[in-house]
């Protein structure tokens, strides 16, 4: 029987705390699982536990060195090959040098190579964690997307009691699952778009919108890490999730055309990007000068993109949407599904705080054709991308 992170490699990093001890039970129970875990300890963490104890349980022996005989370059080679890196207990000194990119020793040098999701597991006594620079190196880190399992209230070390304690194993396992989620796309070929397009009028200026890419790109993320060869046709310019094909592409007739050269052969399409609506008819050969005059930009429509990929929909392919809208939410996004034959549209209200365009949040209604409406309160992108792939795996099922 395929175990719940069979094929799952996991770097379990361990920092020098008194809850160091616990790593190793993380461990064994990763290992049960079916994770293949690569220990990682800092010196500090050597102090605390032995070597041979955490070795014998993982996969493989536990690395404490960027000089290894063995790997001339471990850190990187760790970090790329890593499905997550899972850092338990993490300690002040680890979350400052990853929030501020020093690269001290093998743990941290991880931490900045990998592209892998992260899961930090901070454990401290209270005042430590309670002191400004390290809620705001967890706010940082939490900003930049790395998940954050929050320590527990109890018995610290010397004695003393309070907020600061590792989160007990079954919660930290817990949190690497949710993170690793379902292999459910294994097989699938999807196709995400992200990003805003810009369209050129000279030689240096360009007709563009706020789309950072976010959303796109965490659809991406998600469905590469449950299995699924995703392509991703992007105007941004973002770190590449582990595992994804990125298709760089700047005009609506560029993501036309990388999309229909691949469209046929997708199991699954979705439209995150930000298309321009119109473009200027054509584009000056040079910097259009100031003393010429004011210009006359003239506009044409652009191809709706989605709506020729419905109209040629594969039996057995699904298409996604978004909708961005400002007003009559469900009613503008209803009627954008039916016009461009989707399977399902995701409409967000851009003008709420914290919605759509540049945030690292959103707050949306998936749509189907007659189907009762879901709605998804205002959270991650990442937990948006993750219920819009629960809805697909459901319709693909
Ligand atoms: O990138 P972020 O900063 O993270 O922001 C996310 C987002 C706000 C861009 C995203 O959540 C979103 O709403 N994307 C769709 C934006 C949009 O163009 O919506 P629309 O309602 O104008 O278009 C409807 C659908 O048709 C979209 O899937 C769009 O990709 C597609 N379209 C639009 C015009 C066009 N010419 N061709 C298209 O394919």
């Amino acid at each position: 029987m395929t175990r719940p992170l069979s094929g799952r490699r996991i770097v379990l990093g361990v920092s020098g705390g008194i809850a160091a001890y616990k790593s190793v039970e993380i461990c064994r129970r990763l290992v049960d699982l079916g994770a293949h875990v690569v220990p990682v300890m800092t010196a500090g963490a050597d102090k605390f536990i032995g070597r041979t104890t955490l070795s014998a349980l993982a996969s493989e022996p536990v690395q404490t060195s960027l000089w290894s005989e063995a790997s001339p370059i471990p850190h990187t080679k760790l970090g790329q090959n890593a499905d997550l890196v899972l850092v338990a207990p993490a300690t002040a000194r680890v979350l400052a040098g990853y929030a501020h990119g020093l690269s001290t020793d093998l743990l941290t040098n991880v931490l900045i190579a990998t592209r892998a999701p992260v899961v930090v597991c901070p454990a401290m006594h209270t005042e430590m964690w309670e002191h400004p620079a390290v809620q705001d190196n967890i706010a940082l880190l939490r900003r930049r997307g790395v998940h954050v399992v929050d320590p527990e209230e109890g018995r610290l070390a010397g004695g003393d009691s309070g907020k600061g304690r590792l989160a007990a194993p079954d919660v930290v396992v817990q949190a690497v699952q949710r993170v690793l989620g379902p292999r459910d796309f294994d097989g699938r070929r999807v196709l995400v778009t992200a990003g805003g397009t810009r369209e050129p009028i000279d030689a240096v200026r360009v007709i563009a919108n706020r789309s950072s890419g976010k959303q796109g790109y965490a659809v991406a993320e998600e469905a590469a890490r449950r299995g699924a060869t995703v392509t991703l046709i992007s105007t941004a310019d973002r770190p590449v999730p582990a595992g994804v094909e990125v298709i760089d592409v700047e005009t609506s007739a560029q993501m036309q055309a990388a999309l229909d050269s691949r469209a046929s052969e997708a199991d699954v399409i979705v439209m995150a990007a930000a298309v321009a609506d119109f473009r200027p008819v054509s584009c000056a050969s040079g910097k259009i000068k100031k003393d010429a005059g004011i210009p006359e930009i003239r506009l044409e429509p652009t191809p709706d993109i989605l709506a020729g990929l419905g109209a040629h929909k594969p039996a057995g392919q699904i298409l996604v949407g978004f909708a961005a809208e400002t007003s009559d939410l469900v009613e503008n996004a209803t009627s954008k599904m039916r016009r461009k034959n989707l399977d399902l549209i995701v409409a967000n209200d851009v003008s709420a705080p914290g919605v759509g365009f540049q945030h690292d949040t959103n707050a949306v209604t998936f749509l189907r054709p007659d189907q009762p409406l879901e709605s998804h309160p205002l959270s991650d992108k990442r937990d948006i991308a993750r219920a819009l792939l629960d809805i697909v795996a459901r319709l693909l099922a």
